[in-house]
């Protein structure tokens, strides 16, 4: 393999550290591809077996660096990787936080090369997890080695905390880190696990969008009947699922569910200027996306709708016959999956609540309706002028050679919340894949440039930290707030 000149702008770092770095960066690569080369898809039950043995893997690597105390420790679901390095007396302390699960892979006729196969195309790592997580879990893992390895020592103490069931709601998470909340005492938390700005533009993240996700099941006949026979005097649960749906939206993009919006947090005319003023393409975005248009809550912009508006979406719809040529029957029943992104202060399981009577309400007397709470996840903004995210942007400048954008992303990574809440912990979102990684889509990549100088922002991030002063306060709870 010819090895790129990557990365770029990296100013200096301790020689001996950056000559270290560049010495194994082969290994480092090959390490990162046989991490991905693990299939742990965390929904698939059969994947649960993968699961085990990426976290077995990732200890062993975290082992290696020089991280003390690793463990794969039981949840009752997939299990959790942690370790520390406490040495660093009077500095402060910090939970590293990823996952190494991964979204599964369906479509897999539209993947150029297996998923779990691991490509390296110029700057490109492409699979499975390249961005979404493994990617930056694989990035704290080397730098805090690079560390260790020539230095012989930390400028902060850490606590890792790599996670599996991070695309399958964390369902196990919040149970465990109340039972270890003395053990993880700490003063902040860094996840690494959201992108860049569009342009590839090094980006904070300070908000993030929760989740309430539910399936609404119709039943009529007791079995399929024939639609010619009965067509006409007994109801189509296919077609009463379609009302129901058609109703929880207007045309307006307002959803209906009676109130759904009563909670949101309404934007500060701060948060909507700091928001027009990031350099958003509009028609770029369109074209990322491939639909003919853009549509959405009418009032807000583009921006606003994706990162600090709450959604209702339909992820999945089913019933009847699906297959070539044409079957008469009025099928027995029909099924769909909702999600909604929640924005602050909204809560997963009123909303649910919400959904579920609404739906009750509106369902025709002639079909039976059951509405199931799937999983939930609460919506998070980060405080922008933490010194910890002072030291983030610093240590962004510094390396990738340019000031990093605060952005509001669209996704829910559910343990953001749960260090807040539980931990009590301000919570950084340092993340380095490009805008476009395909994240839980075919082709999901990582790119090299990014992943290499991402590995010296976060050991810059460190020292950084360690002088940030104050980090220990946490008065400066409460969201975003504008330089
Ligand atoms: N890394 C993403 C979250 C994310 C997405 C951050 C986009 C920034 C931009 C995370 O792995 C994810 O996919 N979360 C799920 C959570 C769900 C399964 C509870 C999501 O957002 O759908
Ligand atoms: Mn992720
Ligand atoms: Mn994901």
């Amino acid at each position: 393999m010819r090895p790129t000149a990557y990365p770029a702008r990296v100013i200096a770092l301790d020689r001996e550290l950056e000559e270290h770095l560049e010495l194994t960066r082969d290994a480092r690569l090959g390490r990162y591809l046989d991490f991905l080369r693990i299939p742990s898809i965390s929904t698939l039950p059969e994947h649960a077996g993968d699961c085990r043995a990426a976290a077995e893997w990732l200890a062993a690597r975290l082992t290696e660096a020089g991280v003390e105390h690793v463990a794969v420790e039981e949840t009752g679901g997939h299990p959790i990787v942690t370790g520390d390095w406490l040495h660093a007396e009077g500095a402060p302390t910090a939970i590293v936080y990823g996952h190494y699960d991964v979204q599964p892979v369906d479509p897999l006729d539209l993947w150029e090369s297996p998923p779990f196969e691991p490509i390296v195309k110029g700057d490109r790592v492409q699979a499975r997890g390249a961005a979404d997580d493994k990617g930056q879990v694989m990035i704290h893992v080397p730098a805090v080695g690079a560390l260790i390895a020539t230095r012989g020592s930390l400028p902060v103490n850490l606590r890792f905390v790599f996670e599996g069931e991070e695309e399958s709601s964390s369902a196990h998470l919040d149970a465990w880190l109340e039972a270890n909340r003395e053990r993880l005492r700490a003063d902040v938390a860094i996840i690494s696990d959201t992108s860049f700005f569009d342009g590839n533009r090094p980006a904070i993240t300070i908000g993030l969008r929760g989740i309430m996700a539910a399936q609404v099941d119709v039943a009529g006949p007791a079995v399929d009947l024939h639609s010619g026979t009965y067509g006409g005097t007994v109801e189509n649960p296919v077609f009463a699922l379609a009302t129901i749906l058609a109703a929880l939206k207007g045309p307006d993009g307002r959803i209906r569910v009676p109130g759904f919006y009563n909670e949101v947090r309404a934007l500060t005319e701060l948060d909507r200027e700091s928001m027009r003023k990031l350099p958003f393409d509009e028609a770029a975005y369109l074209e990322l996306t491939g639909s003919p248009a853009l549509v959405g809550e009418a009032g807000f912009s583009t921006l606003e709708r994706r990162g600090a508006r709450p959604t209702l979406e339909i992820n999945g719809i089913w019933g009847g016959f699906q297959g070539d040529g044409t079957k008469t029957i009025i099928p027995a029943h029909a099924h769909a999956k909702i999600t909604c992104r929640l924005v602050a202060d909204q809560n997963p399981e009123t909303i649910f609540e919400r959904l579920r009577l609404y739906v009750e309400d509106i369902a025709p007397p002639s079909v039976l309706v059951d509405v199931k709470f799937l999983g939930g996840g609460l919506p998070s903004l980060t405080p922008i002028d933490h010194p910890a995210t002072r030291a983030a942007a610093r240590a962004l400048t510094e390396t990738f050679g340019q000031e990093p954008l605060y952005i509001r992303e669209g996704g829910t990574i559910p343990v953001a919340a749960s260090f807040e809440q539980i931990l009590g912990l301000p919570v950084v979102l340092l993340g380095f894949t490009p805008p476009d990684d395909h994240a839980h889509a075919p082709n999901e990549y990582m790119n090299l440039r990014n992943y290499e100088t991402a590995i010296r922002t976060i050991v810059r991030f460190w020292d950084e930290l360690a002088v940030a002063g104050d980090i220990g306060s946490d008065d400066e709870a409460g969201g975003p707030r504008y330089p």
